[in-house]
């Protein structure tokens, strides 16, 4: 059987940048309670007319150029999103045209914020059935576009960024040793933008009510995830035949710091183990994940034959984790 792994990564964040204190201009909130409740300072948001596909292209050209493959070389591309430039066609599309692509299959991924864990999953699959050779794969996401400005509850959450990664063929005991996927339905609604699909599609009463944004039950996510995080991270080491100890490094979905710290103590690791970036960025659902996987690589933080087990959780509800022996060789990019 193939070993598949991560062989380069890129990242791209819009240069606007939403303040804690910008925040307090918005709504009734503080920088003591977003900071003490969540770890976020400050968030990227891209601007109005900037659609998602932006960001995906110029993280995937940067992750193409770390992998040193050509656009042509690509023959399967996925962008993991639920906020794409349209309904259809899909980003992935998108993305490939302005690449230059030519023949790859591109399709869009649904699965929250787990989106990135989903899609290496499959593509990398595609690569061990001997389908595909390359296959480029993008967690992106604009929440900024669908979030409620007024609700202080979700808004001060969020920001916008994107981050790729190239998937191929590595040597033996390389790349990705075990994986867990998962999904609970019956917690759909807690995490839902409930407008603009088929069952309410856009109305003037819908855009009114504020149905295209994003709807949360914060408290019974963040259970859920407290949950979910180290169930996962458990079962994907697991299956790869590992222990908490082998671990050199945590990359978890940034989501919250209390949920991070949550999923460090279930591991019993130590701190400086684990890839936190959400003070910078919030929780960029799809590619909070890909961004902080390629901090890790430009800072040094991982290194070729280390243990790396990326986790996280979204909505759905869903959840996945990836145990993986880091395969890009060469040090910091
Ligand atoms: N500023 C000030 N006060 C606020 C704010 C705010 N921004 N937001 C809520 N509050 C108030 C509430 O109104 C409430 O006031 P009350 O006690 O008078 O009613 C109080 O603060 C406490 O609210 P809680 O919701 O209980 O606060 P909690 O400590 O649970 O934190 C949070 C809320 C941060 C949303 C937390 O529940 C959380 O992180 N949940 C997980 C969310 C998550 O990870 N979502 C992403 C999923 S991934 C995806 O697919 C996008």
């Amino acid at each position: 059987m193939r070993n598949v792994g991560i062989v380069g990564t890129g990242a791209y964040l819009p240069e606007k940048v939403l303040t804690n204190a910008d925040l307090e201009k918005i709504v009734e909130t503080s920088d003591e309670w977003i900071v003490s409740r969540t770890g976020i300072k400050e968030r990227h948001v891209a601007e109005e007319d900037v659609p998602l596909s932006d960001l995906c292209y110029q993280a995937a050209v940067r992750a193409l150029e770390d992998a040193r493959v050509t656009p042509e070389e690509v023959d399967l591309l996925i962008v993991a999103t639920v906020t794409p430039d349209y309904a259809f066609p899909s980003t992935a599309c998108l993305v490939a045209d302005r690449l230059g692509t030519r023949k790859a299959a591109a399709f869009d991924l649904e699965a929250g914020c787990s989106g990135f864990i989903y899609a290496a999953t499959v593509a990398s699959q595609m690569i061990v059935s001997g389908l595909y050779r390359t296959a480029l794969v993008v967690g992106a996401d604009t929440l900024s576009k669908i979030t409620n400005w007024e609700d202080r509850s979700t808004c001060v959450l969020f920001g916008d960024g994107a981050g790729a990664a190239v998937l191929r063929a590595v040597e033996d005991g390389y790349g990705f040793l075990g994986y867990d996927l998962g999904s609970d339905g019956s917690g759909g609604e807690l995490l839902i933008m409930p407008a603009g699909g088929s069952r309410y599609p856009a109305t003037v009463e819908t855009v009114q009510q504020k149905k295209h944004t994003i709807h949360m039950a914060g408290n019974e996510v963040f259970k859920f995830a407290v949950r979910i995080m180290g169930d996962s991270a458990i079962r994907a080491l697991e299956r790869a035949g590992l222990t908490k100890g082998d671990l050199d490094l945590l990359i978890p979905h940034q989501a919250n710091m209390r949920i991070v710290d949550a999923a460090v103590k279930r591991l019993g690791i130590s701190p400086d183990k684990v890839v936190v970036n959400l003070d910078r960025y919030g929780n960029m659902s799809a590619a909070s994940i890909p961004v902080a996987m390629d901090e890790a690589v430009r800072t040094g933080r991982v290194k070729y034959g280390d243990i790396v087990l990326t986790v996280g959780f979204g909505a759905g509800l869903t959840w996945g984790a990836i145990a993986m022996r880091w395969a890009r060789k060469g040090g910091e990019a």
